[in-house]
């Protein structure tokens, strides 16, 4: 039997990991929709130009805002049927030592890293649970299980992800959901690029494999979680870091 045309959304679709992240599932078979802030005219034009030839669409959405959140949700019903995957992809940096760190720095984050997981999800999974099917997949971080310094905020919203991933995991696997987080290391992104080239060679000096990694190795770590046959790996946390942190 085919395997059914999948619907993904992924918040952040348009920065350095979604793009990458929304090629992949397109290229997988799935009808791609990229959920990011549009206020960059130029960054859009250069996702579009990313992406041209490929079942994939924009939809303005700040993941802050849980009604606006929902409300994106409620037309891809009508116009798609259902979001049958969800890639929360949305994140932002504030970096600053904890004693240099102002509530701005510290709430944005959350909002938007932890916040956004939550505003989007909560509209999704309802959805998904009800079709008995879906496939949620966290971008978290290697620096929410190891703890960077100068990103307290960053790495309590990153671990805090992996936290809402397991919780989440039990209460819908029933429901033929799985959740899983995706924990890449430093990727050649603009989030990673605009460290300051001294930290960062620093920081690429301890990777085991001697580079950063490409957006597209991090895309197809969720494009096979988000496969159909991925259906019995759920809770997990796959890293792909280069080897800069190991664990089992
Ligand atoms: N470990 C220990 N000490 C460190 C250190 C480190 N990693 N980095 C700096 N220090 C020391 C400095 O040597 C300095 O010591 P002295 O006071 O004795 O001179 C002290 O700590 C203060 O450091 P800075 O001068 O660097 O402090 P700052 O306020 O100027 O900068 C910072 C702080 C902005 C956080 C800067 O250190 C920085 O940019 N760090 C990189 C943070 C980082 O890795 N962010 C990741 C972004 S990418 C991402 O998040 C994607 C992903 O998921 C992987």
């Amino acid at each position: 039997m085919a395997t059914p045309r999948r619907t993904a959304l992924v918040s952040g679709g348009i920065g350095g990991l979604g793009t990458a992240i929304c090629i992949a599932l397109a290229e997988a078979g799935n009808r791609v929709v990229a959920a990011d802030l549009d206020g960059n005219a130029e960054r859009v034009a250069a996702f579009r130009q990313a992406t041209d030839g490929l079942d994939i669409a924009f939809a303005p959405l700040d993941v802050t805002d849980f009604a606006a959140c929902g409300a994106l949700v409620q037309a891809l019903q009508a116009s798609h049927g259902g979001i049958d995957i969800l890639v929360n992809a949305a994140g932002i940096t504030r970096d600053s030592t904890l004693r240099k760190m102002d509530p701005t720095q510290w709430d944005a984050v959350l909002a938007v890293n932890l916040g956004g997981v939550f505003n989007l999800t909560r509209h999704v999974v309802e959805g998904m649970a009800a079709r008995g099917y879906g496939r949620i997949v966290n971008i978290s971080s290697v620096n929410g299980q190891t703890g960077q310094f100068g990103q307290a905020n960053y790495s309590a919203a990153k671990a805090g992800m992996h936290g809402f991933t397991m919780a989440l995991a039990r209460e819908v696997a029933r429901k033929g959901v799985t959740v899983n987080s995706v924990s890449p290391g430093y990727c050649e992104t603009a989030l990673v690029m605009a460290i300051p080239q001294p930290i960062r060679d620093g920081i690429v000096a301890q990777v085991p494999v001697g580079r950063l990694g490409q957006p597209r190795e991090i895309a197809r770590a969720v494009a096979f979680l988000a496969a159909e046959d991925a259906g019995f790996i759920t809770g997990a946390n796959l890293p792909v870091n280069g080897g800069l942190f190991m664990a089992f």
